[in-house]
Formats: C-alpha cells, sequence, structure tokens
C-alpha cells in the first residue's frame, strides 16, 4: 500500500467501535517512507478505548521508527474528522510543527491542516529544561 488515504480508508473497517459507531482510520508514513495504520478500538469499559491515530504510532514505533512526515485521518462523518487533543499531543511527539495532516470524510472531503495549526504552543521537550 503506497497511499495514505487508501490506507486510512481501509484499516478504518476493522475499528471496533460498537459503543460510539463511529469507526475512524489513520495512516502515518514515517521517514523510510513506509506506512503505519491505525484504527479505533473501543472498551465496554469506555475510558480504555483508544484513537486509530495512536495505534498507528504504535505501530510505527513498534517497527523502529520515530518521525511521521504525513498522517491521514478518515471517519464517516459529515465534517472531516478532527484529532482529539491527546492525539494532536500524541502525534506532535515524531511529527514537527510543518507536517500535514489531512482530515477527510469517507465522503471524500478534505482538510488539511498543518501540526501546529492543530497544536499551537505544544508542550514538548524544550519545556522539560529545568532552570534549578
Ligand atoms: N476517535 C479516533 O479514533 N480518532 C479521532 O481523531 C477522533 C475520535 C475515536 C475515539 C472513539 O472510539 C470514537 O472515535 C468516538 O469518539
Amino acid at each position: 500500500m503506497t497511499d495514505l488515504k487508501d490506507a486510512a480508508t481501509q484499516v478504518r473497517l476493522n475499528a471496533h467501535a460498537p459503543y460510539s459507531n463511529f469507526q475512524v482510520g489513520a495512516a502515518i508514513r514515517a521517514a523510510s517512507g513506509a506506512i503505519y495504520q491505525g484504527c479505533n478500538v473501543e472498551n465496554v469499559a469506555y475510558p480504555e478505548g483508544t484513537c486509530a491515530e495512536a495505534g498507528a504510532i504504535a505501530a510505527m514505533v513498534a517497527a523502529g521508527e520515530r518521525i511521521i512526515t504525513e498522517a491521514y485521518v478518515v471517519a464517516g462523518s459529515p465534517m472531516p474528522v478532527t484529532p482529539c487533543g491527546g492525539c494532536r499531543q500524541k502525534l506532535a511527539e515524531f511529527a514537527a510543527p510543518d507536517v500535514r495532516v489531512t482530515m477527510a470524510t469517507t465522503g471524500g472531503v478534505e482538510q488539511v491542516m498543518t501540526m501546529a495549526d492543530l497544536l499551537p504552543g505544544a508542550f514538548g521537550a524544550a519545556h522539560m529544561e529545568t532552570t534549578s
């Protein structure tokens, strides 16, 4: 699979979302060019569910990669699905501010934003530097 849209659209069909009935697919391209896929995996104990983006990031890291160059998220919603706050922080761990994130509907509507747009003022490693 070489196309991020196809990868996200395909993996979305595997989402386990019996509680929200909202299936999400995510695909990220890493520095090697490889694509990693993730879907949301809900749980009967609702807070234990995981987002599609988190799954794709976990697959990338498990494969030994640490740099996201592009991301695509798709859901069957009327407007493009945007990553939740937690996923914006998770993406920012591996994606530079200029990385483009495409948010899409299964109907073909797309919206592109950068990581800097999605998470302005992101908490980063520089904030962890201590002065005393
Ligand atoms: N969800 C994602 O997987 N990614 C997003 O970007 C937004 C929300 C999931 C979490 C939950 O399983 C369902 O969508 C409804 O919130």
